[in-house]
């Protein structure tokens, strides 16, 4: 399957992506027991595993992060394990009115998504549904009907008198639990894609690909009801995956959100945008399109995962008179563990996922400040 256009002097490069992206095994997991990627159980062996870095897949090789896991924990339905696309669909179109959206405060009501979660911190997502049973891990059970009622952050006992603490999850832990067919941006990078990108609610944004819909989530609870997110992508089953991986945390599908079936190398039709978000293999042929498309002091960034991807990039935005500050950083995430006898980082960390560049529209000629700008 073809992800992306061959770049024609570092096939390297689109093809990485794509066998990221198409690793036998990445697409679903498991909607009715989603263990989450960050699931972290207490014990030694998993030092290192931490909500926002477990479970990655490297963006440049698309090998598996190694992951430490308990011995006898059972191994979650990582990509590809799980249910069918079906029960995925299934799960969309059912009744979602219990999103988190207006659900925060409010007592566990069917159709919300609650996280389980047991005392050695393993979690599993379920959509809370009448006469439903939730197997726990540790053992005994947990009727969903002894849920619905109950305050957010209640504890339940299972029938084996297992205490499980019951939460809606975290747009993180939905990001890192929802089915997903393409890599996706993770919570570690998002967070400085928000801050980087300058938008803020009532924001106007555009975002290319759109992928599994881990970004168009982040980017959407930024920008908030009064914002608006355009997304183009070229794949409508990546668009359909993302449109229900979206409506099943937000209980709806978000009226500021607008998919164009679309490639964005052929053109950016918007104008006046405050900025353009890319996570596509070649974001350098968007250069152009995206100065026309953003307003003056407006942002492009590009999330990237290679270096050669990322020299290309810079190199073209140096280039171009409408781009300046032109900025590459790399985020590293460093989880500590922290006990009564001893607190000291991780053992093992993610040491790479990808890069984030950024860079300011102006009204030129641009200044050209900054090292190797006058490449
Ligand atoms: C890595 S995924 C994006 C993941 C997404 N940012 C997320 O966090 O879930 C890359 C996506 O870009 C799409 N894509 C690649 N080239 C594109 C192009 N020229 N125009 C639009 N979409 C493109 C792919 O089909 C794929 O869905």
């Amino acid at each position: 399957m073809n992800f992306g256009h061959e770049h024609p002097e570092h096939p390297e490069t689109t093809d990485e992506r794509s066998r990221t992206e198409e690793t036998p095994g990445t697409g679903f997991q498991d909607p009715e027991a989603e263990p989450l990627a960050s699931e972290k159980a207490a014990g030694a062996d998993l030092s290192g595993v931490s909500p926002g870095t477990a479970g990655l897949r490297d963006g440049t090789a698309g090998e598996p992060v190694p992951r430490l896991r308990e011995e006898g924990v059972e191994e979650p339905a990582e990509e590809g394990t799980g249910e069918p696309a079906e029960e995925l669909a299934e799960e969309a179109t059912e009744e979602t009115a219990g999103g988190p959206a207006g659900a925060q405060g409010r007592p566990f009501a069917f159709g919300d998504l609650v996280v389980f979660v047991d005392s050695k911190q393993r979690r599993r997502l379920q959509r809370l549904r009448p006469g439903r049973v939730f197997q726990a891990p540790p053992g005994g059970a947990i009727r969903h009907d002894d849920v619905a009622g109950l305050p957010e952050g209640a504890v339940v006992h299972t029938t084996t008198g297992q205490p499980i603490l019951c939460l809606r999850p975290t747009l993180e832990e939905y990001i890192l639990a929802m089915p997903r067919r393409t890599q996706v941006i993770y919570p570690k990078d998002l967070g400085q894609i928000l801050v980087r990108s300058n938008l803020g609610p009532g924001g106007r944004a555009l975002e290319a690909g759109v992928g599994s819909g881990a970004t168009s989530l982040a980017l959407l609870r930024l920008l908030g009801p009064t914002g608006t997110l355009i997304s183009y992508e070229r794949r409508p089953e990546f668009a359909a995956l993302a449109r229900d991986n979206v409506r099943r945390f937000l209980g709806e599908d978000p009226p500021n959100w607008r998919i164009e079936l679309r490639d964005v190398y052929e053109g950016i039709d918007e104008r006046g945008l405050d900025a353009v978000v890319l996570d596509v293999p070649e974001p350098y042929r968007c250069v152009d399109a995206a100065a026309a498309a953003v307003r003056p002091g407006g942002v492009l960034l590009a999330w990237l995962p290679t270096t050669n991807q990322v020299q290309e990039l810079v190199v073209a935005l140096r280039r171009h008179p409408a781009w300046d500050l032109v900025d590459t950083t790399e985020l590293l995430l460093r989880p500590w563990h922290v006990s009564q006898e001893s607190v000291r980082p991780e053992h093992r960390m993610v040491a790479h996922t990808g890069f984030l560049i950024t860079a300011r529209r102006v009204t030129g000629p641009a200044a050209r400040t900054g090292p190797g700008s006058r490449d």
